[in-house]
């Protein structure tokens, strides 16, 4: 992304989150980066400069999860760098709202049976109804904190302990999708429209997560007529309310999670297939600043 937007003449800046301020303005501490194409060393920095956001073209907020409260305290940041007319993509709001698992609950025409909940019983009750069961902290990314657990799991009841902290954190149950097996694909909406290939990531022989963190395999593969039936409904909602960049996951027919923090996946695609994602979020970007 950073390549592409220094390839058509745009200087690029990074700032962390601890790099960014309000006093009057909302500020930050940024530091110019130019990029190389080198991979193991890709980048030099520059100069840094402290400037209000609203000075920059464009703000992207690209932090992954844990979705914790510095996090969303970084949104109140660029929420109020929005209002004094900073362009900040995702949508600071959006990506309060939006929680990453949670957030199918409004397409659920397009998901396996879930549950959200606190209670271990409520989720004791799911794993009976359903059988194999996926349970997922609503925070996490890369896999991690997601349990794959049967009925009939002589660790079944530790496993819901583990995963709920004793009925204090809020878990997400899941009918397992044996699909599975032929990886989750990965979706790209880039302002709306749909990236024409996603990527399948294989889970590693002996391992249930699909997540490259994990060790599975990405392999390029073009979109479905499904995926195009669920990009097509959610695509515009999502792009309206500010989400220029989503990653959709689906497996086999059915959508289990909605990234807007971070997605990934532009290289894999661009490097397999040609087709050059971080173009096309370029052309979007510069869109909606036109
Ligand atoms: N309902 C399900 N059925 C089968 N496997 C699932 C299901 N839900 C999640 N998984 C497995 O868990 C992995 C991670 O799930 P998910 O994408 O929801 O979480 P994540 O940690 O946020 O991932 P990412 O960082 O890629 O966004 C999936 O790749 C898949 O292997
Ligand atoms: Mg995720």
């Amino acid at each position: 992304m950073m390549r592409a937007a220094q390839k058509r003449g745009h200087a690029v800046f990074v700032a962390l989150q601890e790099n960014i301020f309000w006093h009057k303005d909302v500020a930050a501490h940024a530091t110019r980066l130019s990029l190389a194409d080198n991979d193991e060393d890709w980048y030099r920095a520059h100069e840094t400069i402290t400037e209000p956001l609203k000075a920059f073209s464009a703000v992207l907020m690209r932090k992954d999860p844990p979705f914790d409260m510095e996090y969303v305290s970084s949104t109140w940041l660029l929420s109020e760098a929005e209002r004094q007319g900073a362009k900040v993509f995702n949508s600071p709001r959006a990506l309060r709202d939006h929680n990453e698992k949670f957030s199918i609950s409004e397409f659920s025409r397009f998901t396996v049976p879930s549950l959200v909940a606190r209670e271990m019983g409520e989720l004791q009750k799911f794993i009976d109804e359903h059988k194999t069961t996926v349970l997922k902290r609503l925070d996490g990314m890369g896999g991690t904190g997601i349990f794959v657990v049967r009925h009939d799991d002589p660790n079944r009841n530790s496993i819901v302990e583990t995963v709920s902290a004793l009925g204090t954190r809020s878990v997400m149950a899941q009918r397992y999708i044996p699909e599975i097996r032929e990886g989750d694909k990965r979706v790209l909406l880039i302002d709306g429209k749909i990236v024409p290939h996603c990527l399948a990531r294989i889970p590693k022989a002996g391992e249930s997560r699909g997540n490259l963190a994990a060790g599975a395999r990405g392999v390029a593969q073009p979109v479905s007529a499904r995926h195009r039936e669920i990009a097509e409904a959610l695509g515009p909602m999502l792009a309206g309310r500010g989400l220029l960049l989503v990653g959709l996951v689906v497996i086999g027919d059915w959508l289990t999670e909605i990234n807007v923090t971070s997605p990934t996946c532009f290289r894999e695609i661009h490097d397999q297939t040609g087709f050059d994602v971080a173009a096309m979020f370029l052309d979007a970007l510069e869109r909606r600043l036109a």
